[in-house]
């Protein structure tokens, strides 16, 4: 009671910082240069990580490029070469701490510090919950989220000393919303949110203002990630659209990137809503994709 009457008096202060946001969706943000900054992204060999190391490719940047699959990151890596950029590409498995410390060290070693982050690899395995095997829910949470924590702890203590770098976690709208026959992905994907807003405000506890985070929440994307995706929310999005959400996001050093804009009123709603009012406007969405359904009644 005490604290709610007390915070009664944050009123004007309340309506300070609504209006300077609704300011600020009116002025464009500055982009930030990433030109010699030392990007690593993980999951490089296809989709949102390859075409987003083309685009840092494009401004300069010098690319380290991990995936489990050599000859894609192989690929990206002489793609960004074409692209003007210095790139080199190690295969590692991002489902493995010790490869990830390794190729860790690797990495300071020849190339040196990395500067921005990116952790991009993800799996899914869409079934129901009886179908999903033991070795590919650990296997969801090692790459999903584990290795986040790997790669922030290997190269966080060089932007903590400079004051100077940028995390940033590709999540997904499942990591915000949940559907069935996605329990895996969708509680490793909350669990990449949380990792991302815990962290951010850690930094900032540790008076690390330089170091900056990103999270990037998309709906369905034309990777082939998951198969046949569909709902009446809209098409499936294409992963340009995507990438260049994910690189307006970062270079205005955006926190949350949702893509659509529309799935954060989404989330938002979710909580306000009554339940069965939403179970109602779920089922309207009609969310559809190819999942093993392994129980039987
Ligand atoms: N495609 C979608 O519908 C969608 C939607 C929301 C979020 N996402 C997220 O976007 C990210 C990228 O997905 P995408 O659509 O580009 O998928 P993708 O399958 O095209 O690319 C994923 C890449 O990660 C690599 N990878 C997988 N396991 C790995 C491991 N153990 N170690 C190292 N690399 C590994 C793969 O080889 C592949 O190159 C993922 O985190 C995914 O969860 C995708
Ligand atoms: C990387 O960071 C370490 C620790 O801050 C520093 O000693 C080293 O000189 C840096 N390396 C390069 C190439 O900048």
């Amino acid at each position: 009671m005490q604290f709610f009457l007390s915070s009664l008096l944050l009123l004007p202060m309340l309506i300070i910082c609504i209006l300077e946001s609704l300011l600020k969706l009116f002025i464009p943000k500055k982009k930030k240069s990433v030109t010699g900054e030392i990007v690593l992204i993980t999951g490089a060999g296809h989709g949102i990580g390859r075409l987003t190391a083309y685009e840092f490719a494009k401004l300069k940047s010098k690319l380290v490029l991990w995936d489990i699959n050599k000859h894609g990151v192989e690929e990206t890596a002489a793609e960004c070469r074409k692209l003007g950029a210095k790139a080199y590409a190690f295969v590692v498995d991002c489902s493995n701490r010790e490869d990830i410390y390794s190729s860790a060290k690797k990495v300071k070693a020849e190339v040196g510090n990395v500067s921005i982050l990116v952790n991009n690899a993800g799996v899914v395995y869409p079934a129901d919950l009886f179908a999903t095997q033991d070795p590919q829910i650990e296997k969801t949470f090692e790459v999903n989220v584990l290795a986040h924590f790997w790669t922030t702890k290997a190269f966080l203590p060089e932007m903590m000393k400079c004051n100077h770098g940028h995390i940033v976690t590709v999540a997904s709208a499942a990591g915000h919303t949940v559907v069935p026959f996605l329990v895996t992905y969708c509680s490793s994907k909350f669990a990449a949110v949380g990792f991302h807003r815990a962290l951010t405000v850690e930094l900032a506890a540790l008076e690390r203002n330089g170091i900056k985070t990103s999270c990037l929440c998309p709906n369905f994307i034309n990777t082939g990630f998951i198969k046949n995706p569909s709902t009446s929310l809209g098409p499936t999005l294409e992963p340009e659209e995507v990438v260049n959400k994910l690189m307006n996001g970062i270079l205005t050093e955006q926190k949350m990137i949702f893509v659509p804009s529309s799935i954060s009123f989404l989330t938002m709603v979710e909580r306000i809503f009554p339940e069965r009012f939403m179970t109602i406007l779920k089922r309207k969405m009609n969310i559809r994709f190819d999942a093993i359904i392994g129980y039987k009644n």
